[in-house]
């Protein structure tokens, strides 16, 4: 007689679950690793206050408790095993975030950066980048121009586990005008760089197309130029680079999928012209002037002001062979910036942390708190 089909299944099932009954316990019951980290002090940014003698609890990847450590016991069980890392004097915070930065690349000299280096030596050294910005405390990173999107690569990576380093939101090439910031400048008409994948796009739709190109291969913001730079060899340091049309279409192409934009502006019409076409932040602002302070606040724009970056370029960047041109620029601008940070940030702009680092050595993005607490 053959077996209805519905109890030899039963009888299956049965014979299984007491063979492998310890399993669902097994699992149920896995313990993830924990590692207590004490220290003297705590930022807490939730009270505004630093806080004494604190335990933060760390339960596998995620931190499940921040304690005082006389209330340890209350959130770790008596007898667990823990791994407790006893910092003594120092003083603990949250991971910090960079709004601005080009983790894939560090200038060492500037004839061997353009002409002895390709995207594969970039692509060779970036992680090295990442690290040093992680182990500086910077855990997330908007990451805000890179060539041959080797920014998404590096992010994949990390993501993956495979190397150490920051939470990445990569733009990939920034976009830019012909002659632009984006472009290179000053070389021969016939110097070329074979292959490259660049952010160079000009009128609608190629910009357009370069934004869909950028979100295809794994843009999470939109990066463009609306004015001239500082390291790069246009004539004028604030000149726009992008009509308020190509802004508006640039803008408008990247909320259609979904992406955010942050725009390069040094010169005050450029800033403004960036606000009305709706970007999310304006980086650097130097030249930003009252009318753009009070479009900024009306439209809610984020400023990311990278007030550090005058010290170091003045400091190194002629020793690293970069042009005198380059260096007027820069005196141009450093203290014109610092001045509107104060301006703008007194007069009540959303303000957001953003440092350029790969302009100066990564794993020094904290050091323009130093400018935020003494006063720009
Ligand atoms: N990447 C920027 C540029 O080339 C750097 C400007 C740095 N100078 C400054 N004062 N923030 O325009």
């Amino acid at each position: 007689m053959r077996l209805p089909l519905l109890p030899a299944l039963f009888l299956a099932g049965v014979t299984a679950t007491v063979f492998a009954a310890p399993q669902p316990d097994a699992v149920e019951t896995k313990v993830l690793p924990l590692v207590v980290v004490k220290a003297a002090h705590l930022v807490d940014p939730v009270s505004g206050q630093v806080l004494s003698n604190q335990a933060v609890v760390i339960e596998g990847d995620h931190v499940k408790a921040v304690v005082a450590a006389a209330d340890l016991a209350k959130v770790v069980r008596p007898g667990a095993s823990a791994r407790v890392i006893d910092l003594g004097a120092a003083t603990l915070l949250p991971g910090l975030i960079d709004c601005h930065t080009h983790v894939t690349s560090q200038p060492e000299n500037f004839y061997e950066d353009i002409f002895r280096k390709s995207p594969i030596d970039e692509a060779t050294t970036s992680h090295i980048y990442a690290k040093r910005t992680l182990e500086a405390g910077f855990t997330t990173i908007r990451n805000v121009g890179a060539g041959n999107y080797v920014d998404f690569a590096l992010k994949r990576a990390i993501e993956a586990g495979k190397i150490p380093g920051p939470r990445i939101l990569a733009s990939g090439p920034a976009l830019g005008s012909t002659g632009g910031h984006s472009d290179l400048n000053g070389m021969s008409p016939y110097v070329r760089f074979e292959g490259e994948i660049g952010g160079v796009a000009d009128g609608v739709d190629a910009i357009r197309k370069k934004v869909r190109e950028n979100v295809k291969y794994g843009a999470d913001v939109i990066k463009f130029c609306a004015t001239a730079g500082v390291l790069s060899e246009e004539e004028s340091v604030g000149a726009p680079q992008y009509t308020l049309e190509e802004m508006k279409a640039l803008v408008e192409e990247a909320a259609m999928w979904g992406r955010r934009v942050a725009a390069h502006a040094h010169g005050a019409e450029g800033i403004k012209r960036a606000i009305r076409a709706g970007v999310t932040s304006v980086e650097h602002a130097s030249f930003i002037d009252d009318e753009g302070i009070a479009l900024a606040k009306e439209h809610g724009t984020w400023l990311v002001m990278d007030i550090y970056n005058d010290d170091y370029i003045l400091a190194e960047y002629s020793k690293m062979g970069y042009p005198d041109k380059i260096i007027a620029k820069e005196k141009l601008v450093g203290r014109t910036q610092r001045e509107n940070f104060t301006k703008a940030l007194k007069a009540g702009c959303k303000m957001a942390y953003g440092t350029d680092s790969g302009v100066y050595p990564h794993g020094w993005n904290g050091r323009q708190f130093f400018h935020l607490s003494n006063g720009a």
